[in-house]
This record gives C-alpha cells, structure tokens and sequence, in this order.
C-alpha cells in the first residue's frame, strides 16, 4: 500500500485517495453527520485503484459509482459502489474490531474496508450472485494484499448458514425484503445495514432485532442496482410515452396500465404549494410522507430527451414522487424559484388527465402537512415484522406487505 494512512501520501494515488476522503469529510460535516473516524482511516488506507483495474487514477479517486456489469439492455447489473455512500453505510454498520461481518454484493473495495476495520480478530466474508464479480473480488483482493477476505458465489437471500452467526450483515444491492436468513444468521445484539426499496424509493436502514421485529435507528437516501435471484423485486412499469416517460409502481396498487392510456397527452395543470423548499433537496422525509399518505404513490421516470423536449418537468427524472388515480396522475415538478434571482425554490405540482385538479390539489395538501408537521421532525420510525404478523400486533402506522415481512412506518 502507499504512504501512511493518516498523512498525505507524496503518492499519485494516496494523494488522490486522501483529497476523495477530504471532500467526504467536508461534506458531511456540511450534512452534520460527522464520519466515524475509524471509517475515515479504513478510507484513507484502502486503494481503491486496485479494485478498479483498467481503469484511471482520476476515475478510480472520483466520488461516482464504477459500474462494472450491464445486462443485456445496458443497464448495470454490478458496481464498485459510490465512496460516499460506503462511507455512510460503514458509518451506519458500526463495524467493531473482532466482529464477524458477511457482506452480500462484492466488489472487493468495501470488503477492503470492513477488513481494516474488523482487524486481524475478525473475519469479512463476501457474497455475490455473479461469478464474474466474485472471480474479479478475489483477484483484486488478493492482489490488494486481502486475502484474508472470503469471497462465496451464492445468492445473499440465503446468507451464509455455514458461516453465521454475524455481528453484521452489510447488503449492497436493492433489496426490496428483509428475508428471514438475515435476521436468522445475526448474532445477539447484531446489526444488519440494507438498502430497502419501499414504494419504489430505497433507504439504507440500519436494522437491529427487538423482540420478534427488526427496527432501524438510521436511513438514509441512497441508490443501489436491484438485486438479482430469488429476491428480485415484482416492479411494475406504466409506459406513458413510449420508453421516453413511465411511471414506476411497486408495493401496489394494482394499477392497470390502459388505465392511464393518453393521459399524458391531456393538459398540464400547474400548481403552486407556497412551500418554499430552501436552496436543498430532495427532502428523505417528504417521499416517504408522500409514499405512506397516498395508496396510488408511484414514481414518475423520465429520459433526458422528454424533459429536453418539454413533455414532463420532472423534480429528479430518475424518479420522482407521483400519484396515479382514476387514470389522471400528478407529480411533483421541477424545483420552481420563489423569486427570481433567489436560491430557494418553491414545492410545485403538475397533473394530467382525468381528475388532475383534484389530484394536483391532494398531492399539494400531503406536502403542506409534511411541510407543518414533519419537516423538521425526526421522520418515521420503520419497524420490520414477520409476514404473519396480524394488523392488531403491528405498531400504528403505514403498512407495506412485503413476501417476508411487514414494513411499517410510523410518524411520530
Ligand atoms: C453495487 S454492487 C456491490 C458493490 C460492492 N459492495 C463494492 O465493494 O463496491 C452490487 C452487487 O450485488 C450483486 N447481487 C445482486 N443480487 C444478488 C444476490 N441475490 N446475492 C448476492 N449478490 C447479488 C450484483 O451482482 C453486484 O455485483
């Protein structure tokens, strides 16, 4: 490895590496979520160039996701995760020297990471569902001088019965469930860090057991590619322009899709909330408020060719929170200047089709409670129950059925 971990390497990459770690520092101390400093050291020790063979010093030390693996439509199957966002998730983990961790998505850097932070008591293994991935982790964590790191070719909805019990579960993929082989294979008092898609939008949760439940102490926004196997996620996807513009339904409703057939061609209505979101976005909280509040959450997509070309003003065109109902739907726009000139940008909404004023009217009426009443509060406690649990054992709150378990969110 070169140069020290804690003071500047006259190195190329250690340079790099301590500028890349230096920028995520400032920044959440900027968010007020401040590094733990044993994941700041395991970032400024781990090479991440070595994980990244083939590639430039500049895009192996840039804070991006690498995507490793597309599918046969281009889209990424496998990445060398976002240093940011591993960053946040070790922190969320609270990895321990001495603890055992199984990690389930590899790509050899952040099993890179967990290793220097277990040390030499503990044990990291890794999993993935691709062989070409576990081949590539093994030779660049060998070659990386970790090969103390197990890396398995199995599918994570399993964990890893022959190795458990774990201190931590790490999962670095979308999973849209909980299965009960990782709460199965947690020690006493263990922790499992897991991005969650609920509604179509994925927090990384950390989760720890209580009783017969799992609840999570943190979430954040984050983006993962979804998971492959036998836990792959039922989404569904309404075309309403072509591939150019859809919108994406998952953990119901049952919509169906001719339902919503020229709805987009029908006019725009514009409504202005007189929210005023400040210069920052997106608000965590307010998806999640929006996801429980409406059983027709689903979220708006879009190619930069439809919003290039005026045919939706989407806040983010990746997904954005959306309501579908009675074949009209409403969105939440493109952030709207309060004045021009300012930095602060006012919560609007645009709605087509059969009902849109109503729908429009609605969607604004949700993010002005969320706008009183929780913006500045903590956000919803999630909790995770067994399938079986009955609605009268579960705590008040929004419901999400899962093939596992029950997701609840509850708003204080
Ligand atoms: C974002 S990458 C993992 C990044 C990695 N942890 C790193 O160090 O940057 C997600 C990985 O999850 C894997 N994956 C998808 N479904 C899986 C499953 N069911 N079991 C195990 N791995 C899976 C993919 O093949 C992909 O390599």
């Amino acid at each position: 490895m070169d140069g020290d971990a804690n003071t500047p390497s006259a190195t190329a990459p250690g340079r790099l590496r301590h500028a890349m770690v230096d920028e995520i520092l400032a920044r959440s101390t900027e968010h007020d979520r401040p590094l733990d400093p044993r994941v700041e050291t395991a970032l400024r020790t781990v090479p991440r160039h070595l994980f990244l063979p083939g590639r430039t010093l500049a895009q192996a030390y840039a804070d991006v996701p690498v995507v490793t693996r597309t599918d046969a439509h281009g889209a990424p199957t496998s990445s060398v995760s976002q240093p940011a966002m591993v960053a946040t998730m070790l922190d969320q983990l609270r990895p321990r020297p001495g603890h055992r961790v199984l990690e389930i998505g590899s790509g050899g850097y952040n099993a890179a990471l967990l290793s220097e932070l277990v040390g030499p008591a503990g044990s990291v293994t890794t999993m993935d569902i691709d062989p070409d991935v576990t081949a590539r982790a093994r030779s660049t964590l060998d070659a990386a001088g970790y090969d103390r790191v197990e890396v398995v070719l199995a599918d994570g909805e399993f964990g890893l019965a022959r190795r458990a019990p774990f201190d931590r579960i790490i999962v670095t993929v979308g999973a849209w469930d909980i299965p009960p082989a990782w709460p199965g294979q947690l020690a006493r008092g263990g922790r499992i860090v897991t991005p969650l898609r609920l509604r179509g939008l994925t927090r990384s949760l950390a989760l720890e057991q209580e009783g017969d439940h799992l609840v999570s102490r943190s979430d954040q926004m984050c983006g993962f590619v979804p998971m492959q196997g036998v836990g792959e996620s039922p989404v569904l996807r309404i075309p309403l322009h072509g591939a150019q513009v859809g919108l994406v339904v998952e953990d119901g409703p049952v919509i169906d899709p001719a339902s919503l057939e020229g709805a987009l061609a029908a006019p725009r209505v514009d409504l202005h909330s007189g929210i005023d979101l400040g210069p920052a976005g997106p608000f965590s909280g307010l998806d999640l408020w929006l996801a429980s509040a409406f059983p027709g959450f689903c979220l708006l997509t879009a190619t930069p060719w439809a919003v290039g070309h005026g045919l939706v003003a989407p806040a983010w065109s990746g997904g954005t929170p959306a309501l579908a109902e009675g074949g009209g739907f409403a969105y939440q726009g493109a952030p709207w200047p309060v004045d021009p000139g300012t930095a602060r940008f006012e919560f609007v909404v645009h709605a087509h089709g059969p009902g849109a004023d109503g729908l429009a009217a609605r969607f604004a009426g949700q993010a002005r409670v969320w706008d009183r009443d929780h913006r500045r509060g903590p956000g919803p406690v999630l909790t995770v129950h067994p399938a079986d649990t009955p609605d009268e054992r579960l705590p008040a709150g929004f419901v999400i059925d899962k093939r596992h378990t029950r997701v609840v969110l509850t708003w204080p």
